[in-house]
Formats: C-alpha cells, sequence, structure tokens
C-alpha cells in the first residue's frame, strides 16, 4: 500500500513526518532524533558517503574528504547546474540533492516500515527573490530532484503554511497569526485565519491571507558574522605593498557555507599566493593558507556558527581558533553581530512590512506572531519583528519540527 509522508528538506536540518495516531508524528532518521542536519561527507580514501551529525563527526575527526553543507542554497543560483569534483570526477549538484533527499526517505522507510512514494515538500515562499519565472525552475528543479530519489507523486507546501497548520492543530480560538519562520536559508512568512474548525476543511485558500519571504536566514547571519570577525583576521580589509586593498572575492566564498569548497581549488590558492607575494603583512594569509591545507573552513564556519547562536543567550563569547592558530580565540559581542547582520535584518523586517501591505491588514489586526525556524533565536530580528506587531501575541512554535510535523498532516490532507 502506498503511503504520503511531509518531507521538510532544510538548508540546515532536514526532517520527514508521518501522521498516525497516537505516534509522534517525526521519524526518528539519525540515532533516534527526529531530524538530519543536511549534511554529506564524501570520504577520499574509500567510496563511504556519511549524513547528518556522522557527517559533520567524520569531518571534525580530520577524515580525508569533502564536506557539502546548505546544498538547498544552490537551489534557484546557477550552481544548480554545475558539477563539483568528488574524488577526481565530476558529480553534478543536482545529483548531490537527489543522492540526499533519498537518504531522506531511505531512513524515514525503515524507521515507519512503510514505503512512501507520495510526498509533500516544504518549499520557501521565494527560492529566489523578485523573479517568478526563476522561482518556478527552482521549485520545478526540486520537483524533478524528488522525482529522481524515487517519490512518484510530489506535491508542494509553503514552509510556513506547514508550521501554521501545526500550530493549528493545538489551538482553541481562531485568531489571525502571522508565521515567521526565520530558518538557514530563507525566511518565510504567512498571514493566516487559524482555528479548531478551520482546521478540518479541505480547501484552506481563503484562510491565506498572504505569504512572503526573503532568500536569507541563519546561513547569511554566519555569513556577515565571518565577514566581520573571521574573515579580517585571514586577510580581509588588509592592504597590499602598493596601498591597494586585499582583493576580497575569495573571503565571501569562504564565508558562504555552500560555497566554502572553491577555497581548495588550485585556483584559488593561487590567487591567495599572489596576493602573499604582494601583502603588506602576511601574518593573516599564513593562517589562510594553512586553514587551506588542512581544509578547515566548515570548522571555520562551524565555529563563527557556533559564537552566533551563543550570541543569543549571552553578551559576548569567544570563538577558539585553535585548529589555525594554537592558543588564539576572538571575542565577539552582541553589539558586534547586531551591527553585522544589520542588513539581512532590515530586509527580513520590509519583507514583513510588504506582506501586511500585500495582504491589506493593519498591523494591530494580527493577534498571533508564531515564530519557528532556529533563525528566530536571534535576539535583534525578534525584537524587530516584535516591534513591527505590538498588539500580537509571541508564540514559539516547535523550532525544529513545526515545518515536517505540519507538511505530514497536508500530505493526508492532499493524499488521504
Ligand atoms: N539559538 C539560536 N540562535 C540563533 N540561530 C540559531 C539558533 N539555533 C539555531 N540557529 C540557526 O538556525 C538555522 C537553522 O534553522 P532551521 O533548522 O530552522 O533551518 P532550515 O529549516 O534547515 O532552513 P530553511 O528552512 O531556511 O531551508 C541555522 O542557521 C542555525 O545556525
Ligand atoms: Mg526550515
Amino acid at each position: 500500500m502506498p503511503h504520503a509522508c511531509g518531507l521538510d528538506f532544510g538548508t540546515s536540518n532536514s526532517t520527514v513526518g508521518w501522521l498516525r495516531p497516537g505516534q509522534p508524528t517525526l521519524l526518528p532518521l539519525e540515532d533516534g532524533r527526529d531530524s538530519l542536519p543536511s549534511v554529506l561527507f564524501f570520504h577520499a580514501e574509500e567510496p563511504l558517503i556519511r549524513y547528518g551529525r556522522a557527517a559533520l563527526a567524520d569531518y571534525l575527526a580530520g577524515y580525508e574528504g569533502r564536506m557539502m553543507r546548505s546544498l538547498k542554497s544552490v537551489l534557484g543560483t546557477s550552481m544548480i547546474e554545475e558539477s563539483t569534483e568528488l574524488m577526481g570526477r565530476p558529480v553534478p549538484f543536482r545529483d548531490l540533492l537527489a543522492h540526499f533527499i533519498g537518504e531522506l526517505k531511505r531512513r524515514a522507510e525503515a524507521a515507519a516500515g512503510v514505503t512512501f512514494d507520495r510526498a509533500v515538500l516544504g518549499r520557501p515562499v521565494h527560492f529566489i527573490d523578485d523573479d517568478p519565472a526563476a522561482d518556478r525552475l527552482a521549485e520545478d528543479t526540486l520537483g524533478e530532484i524528488a522525482r529522481a530519489a524515487g517519490f512518484a507523486e510530489i506535491e508542494f507546501q509553503f514552509e510556513p503554511i506547514a508550521a501554521a497548520f501545526n500550530y493549528e492543530a493545538t489551538m482553541t480560538a481562531e485568531a489571525l497569526v502571522l508565521v515567521a519562520d526565520i530558518g538557514g536559508g530563507t525566511s518565510d512568512f504567512s498571514l493566516v485565519r487559524l482555528s479548531p474548525d478551520r482546521a478540518n476543511r479541505a480547501d484552506r485558500r481563503d484562510d491565506i491571507l498572504a505569504n512572503g519571504g526573503v532568500h536569507l536566514g541563519g546561513t547569511d547571519f554566519d555569513q556577515q558574522l565571518s565577514l566581520a570577525t573571521a574573515m579580517p583576521w585571514l586577510g580581509l580589509g588588509g592592504t597590499l605593498r602598493n596601498g591597494k586593498p586585499m582583493p576580497s572575492g575569495y573571503y565571501f566564498d569562504l564565508a558562504a557555507w555552500h560555497t566554502i569548497n572553491r577555497i581548495y581549488t588550485r585556483k584559488a590558492r593561487a590567487h591567495v599566493m599572489d596576493n602573499y607575494r604582494d601583502a603588506a603583512d602576511t601574518a593573516p594569509l599564513d593562517r589562510l593558507l594553512r586553514l587551506i591545507d588542512d581544509r578547515s573552513g566548515h570548522w571555520l564556519a562551524m565555529q563563527v556558527e557556533e559564537a552566533k547562536i551563543a550570541l543569543s543567550s549571552s553578551e559576548v563569547t569567544e570563538m577558539a581558533m585553535d585548529r589555525i592558530a594554537p592558543g588564539q580565540t576572538l571575542t565577539v559581542s552582541r553589539p558586534a553581530f547586531d551591527a553585522a547582520v544589520e542588513k539581512p535584518v532590515a530586509r527580513i523586517e520590509a519583507a514583513v512590512r510588504a506582506l501586511l501591505a500585500d495582504a491589506g491588514v493593519a498591523a494591530e489586526r494580527v493577534d498571533t506572531v508564531l515564530f519557528t525556524g532556529g533563525s528566530s533565536g536571534v535576539p535583534v530580528l525578534r525584537e524587530r519583528l516584535s516591534a513591527l506587531l505590538p498588539a500580537a501575541r509571541k508564540v514559539e512554535g516547535d523550532r525544529f519540527g513545526g515545518i515536517g510535523s505540519g507538511l505530514a498532516l497536508d500530505a493526508r490532507r492532499k493524499f488521504g
């Protein structure tokens, strides 16, 4: 008998939900945990691919190989038609995504003891900002990838709508709710009318007042924090002996999860060496070369991400740089983080304003703001979004599981 699941393929974390009475909706995907970090590690010495936390562990243990994180960020960029070199041969990014989604399917099926041939896939409101044709193409591509991974029938649902359905299952009275799903790659918003009664309706189109979002999320905060802290320590913002600024291109690649591996190409290293010969101060570039030769790019990004997460609950934190320079740390304060992420935060805030304008709903009429997604933990963002909706009650969704659970609800509605 065919079964249908809800699949939340996230930039940072993925979940699979299956609705059964009396049982938890999210399926265990790794060591009993109901999420699989969206990470792959390809071993160099043997034909072995590791996933999720195990992939992170092998990379950190120093195995030779290739780390891949934030693969979803490749959707909707020209990279999706490109390949990356793995074990000396080019592998299309499409195949890597299909591979990861296939692994999610296999693990979910093993946990559920059934086959899932149909799925409701979550999608951000915008894969790409301000380009409907490219956005459509990104959804089509994700659909093709999911079919290549073995799903015969696929429906899509906006991720914040899935979060709304999951929250609705806990409600006792009607409310106008703004869902704010701030994830790893995108910030997505839906303004929805939810109630226990409405939850039983098959067609919810009238209850969805507006959707909106931007292609900005936690990985962008990581990138901005890295550009403000770790990258200057590796030479960004330095000068050459002729007084010109240090070329900055590869620092941007290194600060963004999905382009880190570019720094390991021969061409990139040669570029760093050219700058080395002309640099006024070579110490930062010595550190950069050490990072390249030790393949520490993802490790550095993890230090930055950990610092960001620590700053959600502390005013100041230390980033240990010991894998590159033993004993060295960089101190980062909350105000420095807030300043580094001001631009993306302002754009996310503008997306909420635009959504309210689009819906023709005054901010005061919103009863509830539902915060979900890992990056909804960022204090400056919460403050700014809360200030936009002063009258609304702030509710915490299931930060990492709400979308997958809501997609499972939707899968039952759509596929029975
Ligand atoms: N306490 C915290 N404070 C700030 N950021 C956090 C916190 N916990 C997790 N994050 C960030 O949340 C992001 C992951 O969130 P989530 O799992 O919701 O994303 P995702 O669903 O994989 O991404 P998307 O939905 O955008 O594709 C990461 O960038 C992570 O660093
Ligand atoms: Mg998400």
